[in-house]
């Protein structure tokens, strides 16, 4: 069953934080690093297992993403700055692979129009636990629902912004043109959709050069070599990489305008492409 967290029935107000904790108050990204550390690949594993986002998994996630992903905390900013421009009165704002929630909030904490709604869809239960736990934690003015569905099968409604923070890339290859598809159906003239996406090069050179600094990246976060090397193993063949091209050229055949990149550290990109 969808969950609906509706302002109207909650005592919060615009500016208020009642009962919530400092880390909370702080705003999302602050709230969820308080959670717990990445340590899931730290001991040698005889057989890794392949990635999925389990419970283990949504326990450390903000750590996770933080710690794995070049700019995220920036990309979220951005994502609350562009949601704050292109939202529509009755439309809805998608988060699509919503994880915690942490791109729905960013659109919460500045989406000003009335009549928006928020829909965060998710096909992993212990992802979307938390992730009710945080959206009903904090303040806000724009109600959100969460759907617990897979993003290839969900119907959509007409929207003015959909969100896909690094969610693509973990989808069948072959289904990702049909999403799209239903994606930029969905989205109302002037709509936009934010594609953010691990990058891969069809320069090898570069490619390698790409990986390794993501992988210095990493290091400075923290993450030893076996942390490194188990992930890697773990996610390959899950986490599927293509090309800007590929992206640019799947996005104007599905009936966007444009799709240009408007952030980009190393191989992690984001892409905004409007309807
Ligand atoms: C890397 S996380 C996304 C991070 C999140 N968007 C953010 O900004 O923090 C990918 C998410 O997509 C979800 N996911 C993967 N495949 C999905 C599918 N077919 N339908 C719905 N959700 C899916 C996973 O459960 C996971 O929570």
């Amino acid at each position: 069953m969808p969950y609906t967290l509706n302002p109207a029935r909650t005592n919060f107000k615009r500016g208020s934080t009642p009962g919530l904790t400092q880390a909370a108050k702080q705003g999302p990204q602050r709230r969820q690093m308080s959670t717990k550390k990445d340590r899931l690949f730290a001991q040698p594993l005889q057989d890794v297992p392949k990635f999925t986002f389990d419970g283990q998994v949504a326990a450390v996630f903000p750590d996770m993403i933080k710690r794995s992903v070049p700019g995220y905390s920036t990309i979220l900013h951005m994502i609350g700055q562009m949601a704050e421009r292109y939202a529509r009165p009755g439309t809805v704002c998608y988060d699509l692979g919503c994880s915690l929630g942490a791109s729905l909030l960013a659109m919460r904490g500045n989406i000003h129009c009335s009549d928006v709604n928020i829909i965060g869809v998710d096909n992993s239960e212990e992802m979307l636990e938390r992730c009710r736990q945080i959206v009903a934690s904090q303040p806000g003015n724009v109600p959100v629902e969460l759907k617990a569905a897979d993003i290839t099968e969900v119907s959509l409604e007409p929207a003015s912004i959909c969100v896909l923070n690094f969610t693509l890339q973990f989808i069948a290859k072959h289904e990702r043109a049909a999403l799209l598809d239903k994606i930029a159906r969905a989205l109302v003239s002037g709509g936009v959709l934010i594609l953010s996406e691990k990058l891969s090069f069809e320069d090898t050179e570069h490619d390698a050069l790409m990986t390794d600094l993501h992988h210095d990246f990493k290091r400075m976060q923290g993450y030893s070599d076996l942390e490194i090397a188990q992930k890697r193993e773990a996610i390959e063949h899950i986490l599927v990489p293509e090309s800007l091209e590929i992206h640019r050229q799947r996005l104007l055949n599905a009936g966007f305008r444009s799709a240009n990149i408007w952030f980009q550290c190393f191989n992690f990109a984001s892409i905004i492409a409007f309807r």
